[in-house]
């Protein structure tokens, strides 16, 4: 399927790195004007120059109160409108639970949360019959890892988000949508893959034996942004090499037996 998004005005979020790099590539040479964000200015600028088509972008921290209001002013000065909302940003911050605190617990909501709330908030005034907004959320929203309990609940949150803005929007033929990936190789997942006891233990429990590439995120969020998904209306979709939904023998060393 060629999808096509010529002119459409996107603005993607964490465009530094991975998974929102891909996406802004994909959009890009799909023929949409691409608008980068990030905390990251010089991942930003590498990202812009790698890009087949028109682009602008703005540095902007999540952590910032009125980021997402800065995000969109950025985008409509520089394309004149919003058309495709990616919330990709987003932190894999871990800690055992007993040492937890609810500062990190604010710091993850505020960045994986709030920020998507926030960016999609201010760019509904722009968006008409036919936008699209694209959450990234995680596997982890229904398959928690230990450690991970304010990123499960944080990746949680964007699935209701999603679904909850989808009730204020369909009528309006506004398409909100999500996608949960799995284990994909990226910056996010670096530390981890490179321990090979803790990459065979990743890979172990992926149905397809193998991590996914940022392409493939890419590949499902470029078609829920395009027309080709124009029954889509708050869905959300797994991108995890079957993780979550097929059934794979146990990691060597989990029976009871050994
Ligand atoms: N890699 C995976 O295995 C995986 C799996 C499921 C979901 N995800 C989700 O995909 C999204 C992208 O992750 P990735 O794997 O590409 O990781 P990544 O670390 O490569 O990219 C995340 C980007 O978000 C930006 N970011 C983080 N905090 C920010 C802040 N406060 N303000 C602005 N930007 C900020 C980072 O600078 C970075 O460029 C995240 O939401 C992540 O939770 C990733």
């Amino acid at each position: 399927m060629d999808i096509r998004l010529d002119g459409r005005r996107a603005i993607v979020t964490g465009a530094a790195s991975g998974i929102g790099a891909a996406i802004a590539q994909s959009l890009s040479e799909s023929g949409a004007l691409v608008f980068l964000t990030d905390r990251n200015a010089a991942g930003l600028k590498t990202v812009a120059e790698s890009l087949a088509g028109p682009s602008a972008q703005a540095v902007v921290d999540f952590m910032d109160d009125d980021a997402g209001e800065r995000v969109v002013a950025a985008a409509v000065e520089a394309f004149g409108g919003v058309d495709i909302v990616i919330n990709c940003a987003g932190v894999l911050e871990t800690a055992p639970f007993g040492e937890m605190t609810a500062t990190l617990f604010d710091r993850i909501m505020k960045i994986n949360v709030r920020g998507a709330y926030t960016v999609t908030l201010a760019a509904f005034p722009y968006l008409s019959r036919g936008s699209a907004v694209v959450n990234i959320a995680s596997g982890n929203s229904v398959l928690a890892s230990p450690g991970g309990s304010a990123y499960a609940t944080s990746k949680g949150a964007l699935v209701s988000m999603t679904r909850g803005i989808a009730a204020d929007l369909s009528p309006m033929g506004i398409r909100v949508n999500c996608i949960c990936p799995g284990p994909i190789e990226t910056p996010l997942l670096e530390s981890a893959l490179a321990d090979p006891e803790i990459n065979a233990m990743i890979v172990n429990a992926v149905p397809a034996g193998r991590v996914g590439l940022a392409s493939e995120i890419a590949a499902a969020a470029t078609f829920l942004a395009s027309d080709a998904a124009s029954y889509m209306y708050g869905a959300s979709i797994n991108v995890d090499g079957g993780t979550t939904a097929v059934w794979s023998p146990a990691a060597p060393g989990t029976s009871p037996e050994e």
